[in-house]
Formats: C-alpha cells, sequence, structure tokens
C-alpha cells in the first residue's frame, strides 16, 4: 500500500477517571469515526487506534478520595468507556490502554531511546514538596486561591472556576492536596525534551509548511507558541515525582521515585496500541492490510492523522512531533483536525458539576437511539466555533438544531420518511421487487447527474474534515429524493401511466440505495438496516458503486419495512432538561450581590454620534503575547476589508490560543495609536461583567468578516 491509500487515525485517549460525555464525542471520537468509516468504504487502508489514558494525578486523587487504588479507578472506567463507545458504534480496531504491559514497555524503551540520543537534558529545579506526606506535589496535588477569581479550589495548573491556566506559584494560600499542609520549595532533580532547539531545527519550518493544510485555528494556536527571544519554546519536563505512572526505566540515572509525565507516555499510547492490536486481534479486519505496527508508524509511511479537541493541540502538533522527530525513523502527523468545544444548554460542560449528558447514561435512557445521537452531534459539531447542544425543540430560532428538532424533522420526516415511503410503494405496487426501468431516460440522467455531484461533495468535505456539510449533502439527497417522489405523485400516477411509475419508483430505490451507503459514516446502524431492507448486500463494498443511480438491479426483492428512526416527544425530553436541572440546583452557589451590580448609565447622545463608530465582524487569525506587557495581547484581524494588528488588553483573561478563529466586533475607525512598538488600528468590543470578567461581543453564528455591526 503505498502513503496515500494507508491511514494511521488516532482519537485522543480519554482519561480514566470519569465517562465520556457528549462533548467528548463531538470534539474527537464522532469526527474520528466518521473519517474512518468513510477511508474503509474508500477501500482505503485503514487502522484507528484509541484506549484509555490510565496515568496522571486526577486518577490517584480520585483513588485517594475513594479509597481504592488507582489501578482499581482507571480498571471501573477503562469498561464503562469501552462498552460505552462500542455500543454507539465508534470503530475503533483496537481500544487498548495505558496501563497495559504493552504500552510500559513501548514508552520506557522510547524514553530510553530518547536519553540515548541526547535529547533529554537532565536539571536541578525548586518543586513544591508536602513535608508531611514525604511527597513532591506536581501539578494538581496543590490547591489554594485562584489570584484571578478568587476561588478558593483552584488548582496548580488551572483555576476550575474561571479556566486561567496557571502554575503553582501563582496560587494564594497554596496547600497540599494529601496533607492540607503547606507547601515548601525542594529541589529534585528532571528530564527536559528541550523543544527550542526543535523549534529552530525544523519544527517551526515544518508547521509552517501546514499552514494552508491544517485548520486555521490549530496552525494560529501552533503558531502562538512559537515565539522568539524569551517567548521560544521552553524545555518541557518529561518526568515527575510521583509513585503512578510508568516508571523512568531503571537503567537511567536518577530514576528513583519518578515516572513519565503523563502528556510523555500518552501519545506513545497510540503506538502502543497498534502494537497491542498486532499482538491480540483474532481476525484482523479486510480494512487493515499492513502487517506490523511499522507500517502504520514507520516513517512516511502513513498518513497520520490525529483527532482531538482544541485543549490537546499543543501537545499533538508540538510535542508529540518533536518526540517522534527526536526519536528518528517514526512517521509525524499529516493532520490533526482539532475541533472546538460543545456547550450544553447554553453552559459549558463541567465533569466536576455535573453538567453534561454521559455516554453510558444516555444509552441506557434512550434505547435504540444511538444513530439520533451520532447525527445530532455531528449536525452541531463544534468544527470552526463552540457549538451548543440543546434538547428540546420550543419553537424558538435558538432550538431549530435542538435534538428533538433535529431528529423529528430531518432524520424521521425527511431521510426516514423518503426511505420508509419508497419501501412501501415498492411492495405496494411492484410486489416488493425493483421494477424494471426503461432506461436511459431523461429522469435516470437527472438523478445520476444530482447523486453524482453530491458524492463529489460528500466525498471532497469528509476529506476536508468538514462533516457537518458532508452531513447535510445527504440530507440533501433525501430531500431531493422526497422531491422528486413527490412531483411525481406515484401512488396517482400508477392508475393511469404503470410504465412511468416503474421508471420513478426504480429511480428513487436507486435514491434510497444511496442514501444507505453514504448513510453508512454518520448512522452505520440505520444504514445496515437500510441496505438490508433494499436487498443490498451490507458486507458488499458499494461505495465506489454509487453516484451513478444504478445500485439496485430491476427484480431484487426489498425486504418489509423496517423502523429506521422514531419521533421524539416532549416528555423524553423534559426527562433529561429535568436531569440537567436537578444538577444546576445541587451546584448552585449563591450569587453575590457585587456581582450583580451594573454600571450606571451614560450621557444620552445623538444616533448620529453612534453611526460614526464604524464596527465590524472580523475573525481572530493570530494572537500574541508582548514581551513585558501582561495585559496586552497582539491580535492580527481580517476585518474583511483587511488584515490589521490590534493591540487589546485581554492577555489576563484570555490564552492567546484560545482566541484563535473566534470572530470578534472590531471598531475599524478609531484612530491608530503607538504601543509598546506596535500600532494598534482599532479596538476589539468586550463586555465586562461587575465582577471584572471579560467576554467577547460575537455575532450568533459564523458570518462574513466586514458584515457590519450597528
Ligand atoms: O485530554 C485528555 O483527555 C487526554 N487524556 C488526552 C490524551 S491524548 C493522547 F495523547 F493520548
Ligand atoms: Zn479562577
Amino acid at each position: 500500500m503505498s502513503k496515500a491509500e494507508r491511514f494511521t487515525i488516532t482519537a485522543a485517549l480519554p482519561y480514566a477517571n470519569g465517562p465520556v460525555h457528549i462533548g467528548h464525542l463531538a470534539g474527537c471520537y464522532l469526527p474520528a469515526d466518521i473519517f474512518s468509516r468513510y477511508q474503509r468504504l474508500r477501500g482505503r487502508d485503514v487502522l484507528f487506534v484509541c484506549g484509555s489514558d490510565e496515568h496522571g494525578v486526577p486518577i490517584t486523587i480520585k483513588a485517594k478520595n475513594e479509597g481504592i487504588t488507582p489501578q482499581q479507578v482507571v480498571d471501573k472506567y477503562h469498561v464503562i468507556m469501552k462498552n460505552a463507545f462500542e455500543a454507539l458504534g465508534i470503530s475503533f480496531d483496537i481500544y487498548s490502554r495505558t496501563s497495559a504491559p504493552i504500552h510500559h514497555e513501548t514508552a520506557s524503551e522510547f524514553f530510553r531511546n530518547l536519553y540515548q540520543k541526547g535529547e533529554l537534558i537532565e536539571k536541578e529545579t525548586l518543586e513544591f514538596y508536602d513535608e508531611e506526606a514525604g511527597e513532591f506535589l506536581a501539578d494538581r496535588y496543590i490547591v489554594g486561591t485562584c489570584p484571578n477569581c478568587s476561588f478558593d479550589g483552584a488548582y496548580g495548573d488551572q483555576c476550575e472556576n474561571c479556566g486561567k491556566s496557571l502554575s503553582p506559584e501563582e496560587l494564594l494560600n497554596p496547600r497540599s492536596k494529601l496533607s492540607g499542609a503547606i507547601p515548601v520549595k525542594k529541589s529534585t532533580r528532571h528530564y527536559y525534551l528541550d523543544l527550542g532547539k526543535h523549534q529552530d531545527e525544523w519544527l517551526k519550518d515544518w508547521i509552517e509548511g501546514k499552514k494552508d493544510q491544517w485548520k486555521a485555528n490549530v496552525y494560529g494556536q501552533c503558531m502562538s507558541w512559537m515565539g522568539e527571544g524569551e517567548n521560544k519554546l521552553k524545555p518541557r519536563a518529561v518526568t515527575r515525582d510521583l509513585k503512578w505512572g510508568v516508571p523512568v526505566p531503571a537503567d537511567i540515572p536518577d530514576h528513583e521515585g519518578k515516572v513519565l509525565y503523563v502528556w510523555f507516555d500518552a501519545p506513545i499510547g497510540y503506538i502502543s496500541a497498534t502494537k497491542d492490536f498486532f499482538a491480540t486481534a483474532a481476525n484482523k479486519p479486510n480494512s487493515v492490510k499492513g502487517n506490523s505496527w511499522e507500517d502504520y508508524w514507520g516513517e512516511d509511511r502513513s498518513n497520520l492523522i490525529h483527532f482531538i479537541g482544541k485543549d490537546n493541540i499543543v501537545f499533538h502538533c508540538i510535542i508529540f512531533p518533536a518526540m517522534l522527530h527526536a526519536h528518528g525513523g517514526l512517521t509525524l502527523p499529516e493532520n490533526v483536525p482539532a475541533n472546538e468545544f460543545l456547550n450544553l444548554e447554553g453552559n459549558k460542560i463541567s465533569t466536576s458539576r455535573n453538567w453534561a449528558v454521559w455516554l453510558h447514561e444516555y444509552l441506557t435512557e434512550m434505547p435504540g437511539r444511538e444513530d439520533e445521537l451520532r447525527y445530532v452531534l455531528t449536525a452541531n459539531m463544534p468544527e470552526n466555533k463552540d457549538n451548543d447542544f440543546i434538547w428540546k425543540y420550543d419553537g424558538s430560532d435558538r432550538t431549530t438544531d435542538s435534538y428533538q428538532a433535529k431528529v423529528n424533522n430531518e432524520l424521521v420526516n425527511n431521510l426516514g420518511n423518503f426511505v420508509n415511503r419508497v419501501v412501501v410503494l415498492t411492495h405496494k405496487f411492484f410486489d416488493g421487487k425493483v421494477p424494471e426501468s426503461a432506461a436511459p431516460s431523461e429522469d435516470a440522467t437527472m438523478v445520476s447527474e444530482k447523486l453524482s455531484a453530491l458524492k463529489t461533495s460528500i466525498e471532497q468535505n469528509i476529506e476536508n474534515y468538514q462533516f457537518r456539510a458532508a452531513l447535510q449533502d445527504l440530507l440533501k439527497i433525501s430531500a431531493f429524493g422526497n422531491q422528486y417522489m413527490q412531483s411525481h405523485e406515484p401512488w396517482k400516477l400508477i392508475k393511469t401511466d404503470a410504465a412511468k411509475t416503474a421508471e420513478v419508483m426504480n429511480l428513487c430505490l436507486q435514491i434510497a440505495a444511496e442514501i444507505a451507503v453514504f448513510a453508512e459514516p454518520f448512522m452505520p446502524k440505520a444504514a445496515h438496516t437500510m441496505k438490508k431492507m433494499l436487498g443490498l448486500n451490507p458486507a458488499a463494498e458499494l461505495w465506489n458503486h454509487c453516484g451513478k443511480g444504478n445500485l439496485m438491479a430491476p427484480g431484487t426483492p426489498v425486504a418489509e419495512p423496517a423502523h429506521l428512526f422514531r419521533r421524539v416527544d416532549d416528555a423524553e425530553m423534559d426527562a433529561q432538561l429535568a436531569k440537567l436541572a436537578a444538577s444546576k440546583t445541587q451546584n448552585a452557589t449563591p450569587e453575590t450581590p457585587e456581582k450583580n451590580a451594573v454600571a450606571p448609565a451614560c450621557a444620552e447622545i445623538k444616533y448620529d454620534d453612534f453611526i460614526k463608530n464604524d464596527i465590524r465582524v472580523g475573525t481572530i487569525l493570530e494572537a500574541e503575547r508582548i514581551p513585558k506587557a501582561d495585559k496586552l495581547l497582539k491580535l492580527t484581524i481580517d476585518t474583511g476589508l483587511d488584515q490589521r494588528t490590534i493591540l487589546s488588553g485581554i492577555a489576563e483573561h484570555f490564552a492567546p490560543e484560545d482566541i484563535i478563529g473566534k470572530q470578534v466586533c472590531v471598531l475599524i475607525n478609531l484612530a491608530p495609536r503607538k504601543m509598546r512598538g506596535f500600532e494598534s488600528q482599532g479596538m476589539i468590543l468586550m463586555a465586562e461583567d461587575a465582577a471584572g470578567k471579560l467576554y467577547f461581543v460575537n455575532p450568533e453564528g459564523v458570518i462574513n468578516n466586514g458584515s457590519k455591526v450597528s
């Protein structure tokens, strides 16, 4: 197999300290699955790997809180996640785990390789240490008060209340999570990967070469990390003083009491999972055409595609590539199509606040509706910006993309209804067999042209990671089918023109058959049911025969109509909303009066004064910190008219990598101002609440840059 035909597809290894929710699915697992299924249907060589990420401090903390061992924690969640993924039809070739011996061996060997090549620098630093517990306090073992929002439960790496990234030094009143003791600084030695060296030698050039290929948000975030001078990538510690993890190999100096940093071992988990597949797979599927892990990881032998959420970009686009390159002989990612975040009913999904739809619960509460969830999540996938998941349709614009509206209007009324009507009428008028059609006819040409164009569009969209658009194409086929059938009304036509009715029904069956094939990446169970219903072999390789409108040979028997999708009623949606409401009540914190305080109104102005403000919608293309200016970010903004530099005082509120790709409102005719050696050519609009927290002011949905705001 040539490289062009071989795909190594990875989906981020989820932490085994909790179950999977819809945000994970829409962010990473569904796009990865759609892409993998599609490539298999095209006859390509695909290995799709994933597994549980079973190391890291949160797992040990959970174990401590629950009075069980870390292994018990990960054993529990590994099974829950594995089963839930399987039930949803996520078609991993292997779902492995990082506590497996094969992973420990692979990760240790990887570390040893880098050490022997001189790629790891050993450095002595002062770290927080708990004298009572006798342990160093990595990452999340330190809690304290957030300097940004005063939340008294912020972790040493992040405040979960306001989202700000922190370092342990920044916490006010730091204390150990192990004993509550006030930590002291103690010296320790760790191994570091010199990312700055890689940046200079090849990494920056390599990423710049991806400018037109990678999503703008991914590319922009990567570039924002690679500044010059003091903003260059810093050496990154790849070991930790912890007990739970992959031990630093015993032949490495100073290995005692140290494990590999979880973000060093986790991505190696993709390689271990591949090895695990070749060591354990009882029946290798036909779509896996290689014979060893090297076929999928050897340098330039495969297209490595990492599906992840945006919070993992730096690890997959910078750190893991640096590790792979330092190791040598391994392939680098071809693409990293990271998604943004999915919110739930207008709020950020939060595990700790139980503001989530958990997959394993959905599967038991709404049985038989796996494809419905896949459909709604794909239709609302946060591909280019954060998006919202809403359960119930209440007639408002806000809810037109809700689960209920999507299922009832698009799956039941459009796609399901078309396929069902075609099958019912075939039984009614043609004894349940595909009728002969007097081809070639004008209608047949029109149908095959339509199918061919939409097939090309689906393919291009999936290959460009535009899964929402590809799904819309599928719906366009069923809408076209409904329209075509409606325009001929075969139930009336049969009374006057049996031959034309046969032609119309033959073509409707061809449309339905292609829907069954194209639906497979998105809704595998419904696709299987449709194929069986239409007398197509579900295992046959049909994709490459589609686009012509001739999949179904005349005389092929069609089965009785089978149920595809069920209407969702208000009661089901109310039950889901009630569950969320219960989470909200449990987590409610009384609002402080200050938080609700509103600034007094300004003096009146005339309309003519207001319209002097030329405000446009723009997109943040680049964002970077400015040396020695804590408050300012330097933004490059596409205003629709030009690309310009704007300095904005938001650096304490937003990390540059999080805002790339965001649409904003820009005051473009503000007189330019010199700040810190740069000219700022405008201002972006922000809302500020009484607590001083900033929010972007942006349009609902993505609109053209340059659109006027008034
Ligand atoms: O963010 C997470 O859930 C991580 N466990 C992802 C790891 S991806 C890979 F590197 F393994
Ligand atoms: Zn905070």
